[in-house]
């Protein structure tokens, strides 16, 4: 595991941008950026989508646009496993479950849609 330390403002989520190919389009990437010894500027969207979340992942800061509010939480999580692990539904379910065992409970966290959590931590009600 490679950790980036730095001040703020120092370039972390740019360089992390830029190595998982999420700058906008408007950014100029010179030089090569190599993940692994692949090549992530000649990736295609359906390979930059294999990479992403499964050979590199960054957890985003701005917890208000980081998750989609519309889906619930285990939906999400669910979500990554089916695409990545090819897994069914139900089982990428189960993972989400697993992954909230933190929780007070479990079933009903994942159940709930981003902001609700987010306003349960804030009132210090949820843990
Ligand atoms: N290589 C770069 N080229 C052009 N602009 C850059 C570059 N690196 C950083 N910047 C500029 O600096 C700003 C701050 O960088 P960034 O957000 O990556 O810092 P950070 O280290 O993640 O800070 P924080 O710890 O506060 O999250 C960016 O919004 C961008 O405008
Ligand atoms: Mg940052």
């Amino acid at each position: 595991m490679l950790c980036i330390l730095g001040e703020s403002g120092s370039g972390k989520s740019v360089t992390l941008r830029a190595l998982m190919k999420l700058l906008p389009k408007y950014a100029r990437v010179t030089g090569g950026i190599e993940v692994a010894g692949r090549d992530v500027q000649a990736m295609n969207e359906g390979q930059l989508q294999d990479f992403r979340g499964s050979d590199v992942a960054m957890i985003f800061q701005e917890p208000m646009t980081a998750l989609d509010p519309v889906f619930t939480i285990g939906q999400q999580i669910a979500e990554t496993v089916v695409r990545h692990e090819g897994s069914s539904r139900a089982a990428g379910m189960a993972r989400a479950l697993d992954c909230s065992s933190w929780c007070r409970s479990p079933r009903r966290s994942a159940g709930w849609r981003p902001i609700r959590m987010s306003s349960r931590a804030a009132s210090g009600s949820g843990r």
